[in-house]
């Protein structure tokens, strides 16, 4: 986690080291900090808490430097507190650091540096990057003495390191991401394109074992063997404006909002009325298993992508808790697909669980939003979403444009295994984004909902089929955006224990809408309706019995039941949102998470 940005150039670092946190803000916001190198050395700013904190403490501050480094931090080792924050120095405090990622090995590093003489202010794992680059700048170039370092870090790492009297910053990579942006007599450097894309949308991506240094005008990068390497320049297709709120209270809102367009985004160009165009290369009929694998929202997305491609495919799909699979000795041969999910590409497990696959002669392919993200590249074929940025901590366009993703991969599959795709689900697949649209037009019956959901401490949320991802889905909305302990079960599974929890006090969310376990549902509702609960039900137009033994509803329009997830999460990714904003939460950066969590 964390996020990191580098300046160089013609103009005052800080104001540009402010913005870039504040862009990657969402990646973690428990400590914040800033070093410029001065004409007379460096100078550090560290804040405990938000990046608006570090401001009020930098107003004080002469920093006039052109060049300058930056952190915002989401703990591993050592609490929030200001001591913790990065840049880390050396003992001289010329060397200073920040650094995303884990390093492994800091204990038995540390040892020895304390040994030797040097002093730690820190608790963290990254302190002992700026006293190695110490230790090793005895008779050698900046360059020469951060690359032993590099050498003999375990872990993983996005870093910036600044020294006093170096016209240079220099950057590297191993597991964590990171991005070069190249300017017009500046350049930047940050773990995220969105910091860098109001400056330039020319950007190099690192790859992992690079480090690079770079002065005003130009960079160098080199492999962690000295050899130097050659690199591609890219142009990043997002905007600026697509970073910005744009009239919205909060990104969750405006993300949900979006959920339209993105999703017409997601199948623009690669369906047809008869057929799927994707550009990947898979031997759809040699395809034996497939193992989705993913962390969090990405997972419950890979739940459905499950029985999309059982029904449709016939193929047997087992869904793998990235954070599981490589812990284990898992069964993934040649004649397997392992398909990862990811929003940011970047998440730790998820990358680790694909080496895991590919490792053991699986063929890859990615469901990745971001463009050029680590898993994007590892991974041998994928499906982008085209979703744009997804700035809110909480999932919320990612999920629906997932399964929009995996409903093409779907089509693709069986139109590549059967010749032909199922006509029906194509038709349906592209009537989506309106009916998404159709929604989000009367969004203030929610909001009333919300009113009293805020007052709950817990609540279940029941859903069967297709729609018991989406129960789990729900339910981690609620918890994570609004802090309210939520539970999403199968609805049949209820009778075997979470039914003892029920009573006026703990409200169930259904989703009823109709499929073939209507029926099964509506004796689920009357069962804990005989028990004095109070019930959320998400219905069709037109339904009386479920709504009949609702106390709220809140209709969606009727979809193909294997599509419906795509429509019903849409009122429970409100309801988490209106609930969290009622509540006075900071909806898009909920305590203790971040977006794209890049450690183990
Ligand atoms: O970027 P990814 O899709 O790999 O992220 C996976 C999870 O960290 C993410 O979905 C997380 O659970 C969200 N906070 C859910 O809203």
């Amino acid at each position: 986690m964390c996020g990191i940005f580098g300046y160089i150039g013609f103009r005052k670092a800080t104001p540009l080291l402010i913005e870039g946190l504040r862009q990657m803000e969402y990646r973690g916001y428990d400590s914040a900090g800033v070093c410029l190198s001065e004409k007379n050395g460096l100078k550090a700013v560290k804040a405990k808490g938000r990046v608006g904190e570090l401001v009020k403490k930098a107003a004080n501050q002469d920093l006039a430097s052109t060049i300058g480094i930056a952190h915002t931090r989401w703990a591993t080792h050592g609490a929030p507190s200001e001591k913790n924050a990065h840049p880390h120095l050396d003992c001289q405090g010329d060397i200073a650091v920040v650094h995303n990622g884990i390093i492994e090995n800091y204990q038995a590093l540390k040892k020895i540096l304390e040994k030797e003489g040097h002093c730690f202010v820190s608790e963290t794992d990254s302190e002992v990057i700026s006293h190695l680059i110490e230790k090793f700048s005895e008779g050698a170039s900046f360059e020469g003495a951060v690359l032993k370092t590099l050498k003999i870090l375990q872990g993983t790492f996005g870093l910036a390191v600044v020294k006093a009297g170096e016209d240079k910053i220099i950057g590297a990579r191993k597991g964590s991401p990171f991005i070069l942006g190249l300017g017009d007599g500046e350049m930047f450097l940050a773990s995220d394109a969105s910091a860098i894309l109001k400056y330039t949308k020319k950007v190099v991506y690192l790859d992992d074992g690079e480090m690079v240094t770079i002065g005003k005008d130009g960079f160098l990068t080199r492999k962690l063997n000295g050899e130097v390497s050659e690199k591609e320049v890219c142009e990043l297709k997002w905007n600026a404006e697509q970073i910005e709120k744009g009239g919205f209270k909060h990104f969750m809102l405006k993300e949900i909002f979006e959920q339209p367009q993105a999703v017409a985004n997601t199948l623009r160009g690669r369906l047809a009325s008869d057929t799927v165009k994707l550009s990947v290369d898979i031997d759809a009929k040699a395809v034996n298993r497939i193992v989705i694998m993913a962390c969090g929202t990405s997972f419950y997305s890979g739940l459905i992508g499950k029985q999309l491609i059982e029904k449709f495919c016939r193929v047997r799909v087992d869904v793998e808790y990235a954070s599981e699979f490589r812990y284990r000795d898992p069964i993934v041969d040649k004649d397997d697909l392992a398909v990862v999910i990811s929003q940011s590409g970047e998440t730790a497990d998820t990358l680790a669980a694909l080496k895991e696959a590919k490792e053991r002669g699986a063929k890859t392919l990615g469901i990745v939003n971001v463009v050029g993200s680590t898993i994007a590249r590892e991974v041998d074929c994928g499906i982008y979403l085209h979703a744009g940025p997804e700035i809110s901590v909480a999932a919320t366009k990612a999920f629906t444009c997932q399964i929009a993703a995996l409903a093409l991969l779907t089509a693709f599959l069986q139109e590549q295994r059967t010749g032909r795709a199922d006509p029906e689900f194509l038709r349906e697949l592209a009537g989506l984004p309106e009916k998404i649209q159709d929604i989000l037009d009367h969004p203030q019956e929610i909001s009333k909902i919300a009113e009293v959901f805020r007052k709950t401490r817990n609540a279940l949320y029941l859903g069967r089929g297709f729609n018991y991802p989406l129960a789990l889905e729900g339910a981690l909305k609620l918890k994570e955006t609004s802090y309210i302990h939520a539970e999403g079960y199968p609805a049949a599974e209820m009778k075997h224990g979470p039914i003892a929890l029920i009573d006026e006090n703990m409200p169930a969310v259904f989703i009823a809408t109709k499929d073939q376990t209507y029926e099964k549902i509506l004796s689920n509702m009357q069962e804990i309706k005989a028990r004095g609960g109070r019930i959320l039900a998400i219905v069709n137009p037109r339904d009386k019995e479920a709504s009949n033994l609702a106390d709220w509803i809140i209709e969606t329009p009727v979809v193909m039941e294997c599509l419906s997830p795509m429509v019903n999460v849409v009122p429970l990714q409100l309801l988490a949102y209106y609930v969290a904003d009622a509540k006075g939460i900071d909806v898009d950066k909920p305590r203790n998470l971040a977006k794209s969590v890049t450690v183990e």
